[in-house]
């Protein structure tokens, strides 16, 4: 079998890769070790910058987003007894994000690419890329039983933070900061505790009042990684969320908890992001805390350049937008590692935390709802950079 873009991941980078360059009349074929079923249901997060929000109305795939999703223009920093709100709307010109879920967004994407045609193969096992270094590199995997090889002009690495396509690049560094904490993540039956996300600082640690609808919520407290969820019942679970936002004056608003996880907390870059016909996209070449709500939408970013730089080379063979992929995406990419960081730092207790790092954290949290250009570098990295170049 023969493709022009071989790609690795039917996640939001691969899927909306492919999506991106089909509009050109650019061929693809997509293969996942996951099933249709896992990757619709699979719990993420659910955050959309607004260029991921314009990309996705821009290129078809947005109706359903538009029409179910909840426009936020703004977010609350809970701490010192008092919610601050970063008004996006008024520092960033208008812009805001969208909370939709990130599996969500696959649906749509793997409906639409079904709907035109496109090649999704699910559940592959044994996917081996060769021959990056030369112009013919291939895909190898088993599907429905049977070895397939797909040979292509390119192939993309969009399997996620645990990728083996990473793997091919020779000499790359891997720039990574582990955190000595993680998220507790529930979704709850109960209406919604608050009209915006309250992102909130306390002395028993970071928690997080987001949505998903009016009848669904998502919470998150920050835990020792090697919580067991099963340790947690649902009123612990609510008494937790609830003292650490209480000072604020906020009211957590509690029903059936019928999920809970606990989410790893890592920064991580691969350097470069490419090699030979190989490019890497998304979680494959970064993985950023969940704070700040970075990850897809980086991928989205990634994966808007690589179309436009697939888009140069088939329309007049020019090189120079691939060449220069790793060099544009790690700008990008290295702004969102230091905002996810940043607001991680501001908001979490770390090990050792003392009483100078609180009041530190305090004065930072003063500095950012309470000076307007602190307050703007907050919004316009929260509703996201915009997507060019
Ligand atoms: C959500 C997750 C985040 O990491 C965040 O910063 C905001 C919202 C969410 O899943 O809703």
């Amino acid at each position: 079998m023969r493709t022009q873009v071989g790609i690795v991941g039917a996640g939001p980078a691969g899927l909306m890769l492919a999506h991106l360059l089909h509009l050109r009349g650019i061929d693809s074929v997509v293969v996942d070790l996951r099933t249709r079923e896992d990757i619709e249901h699979t719990i993420k997060a659910g955050v959309l910058e607004q260029s991921t929000v314009d990309l996705m109305t821009e290129t078809g795939v947005g109706d359903r987003l538009r029409r179910e999703g909840s426009v936020h223009h703004g977010i609350n920093l809970a701490f010192g007894g008092a919610l601050h709100r970063i008004d996006f709307a008024a520092l960033t010109n208008g812009r805001a994000v969208t909370v939709y879920p990130q599996h969500e967004v696959l649906t749509d994407l793997i409906a639409r690419r079904l709907a035109d045609g496109g090649d999704l193969r699910f559940g592959v096992s044994g996917t081996r890329v060769e021959g990056i270094s030369g112009d013919r590199p291939s895909i190898r995997f088993t599907h429905e039983g049977s070895e397939q090889r797909v040979e292509c002009d390119f192939v993309v690495g969009a399997d996620g933070s645990h990728s083996t396509t990473r793997a091919l690049i020779p000499g790359r560094a891997d720039l990574f900061r582990e955190y000595p904490f993680a998220w507790f993540g529930i979704l709850a039956e109960a209406p919604p505790s608050s009209g915006e996300l309250i992102y909130a600082h306390s002395d028993r640690g970071f928690a997080l009042i987001s949505t998903r609808s009016p009848t669904v919520q998502r919470l998150y407290f920050q835990c020792d990684p090697h919580t067991d969820p099963g340790d947690w019942p649902d009123d612990r679970i609510w008494e937790e969320l609830s003292a650490r936002v209480a000072g604020a004056g906020a009211v957590v608003k509690t029903g059936p908890v019928f999920q809970k996880s606990v989410l790893r907390f890592r920064s991580f870059v691969c350097e470069p992001m490419q090699h030979g016909r190989l490019f890497l996209a998304g979680d494959a070449a970064h993985t950023v805390p969940p704070t700040g709500q970075k990850g897809l939408n980086l991928a989205v970013a990634d994966v808007y350049l690589l179309d436009r730089a697939l888009a140069a080379y088939y329309e007049r063979r020019d090189t120079s937008l691939l060449d220069g992929y790793t060099a544009t995406a790690l700008r990008r990419v290295w702004r969102a590692q230091h905002f996810s960081w940043w607001m991680t730092s501001m908001l979490h207790r770390f090990d050792g935390t003392n009483d100078f790092d609180v009041r530190r954290q305090l004065a930072e949290l003063d500095l950012v709802t309470g000076s307007a250009s602190a307050a703007t570098t907050l919004a316009e990295n929260y509703v996201g950079l915009p997507l060019t170049p």
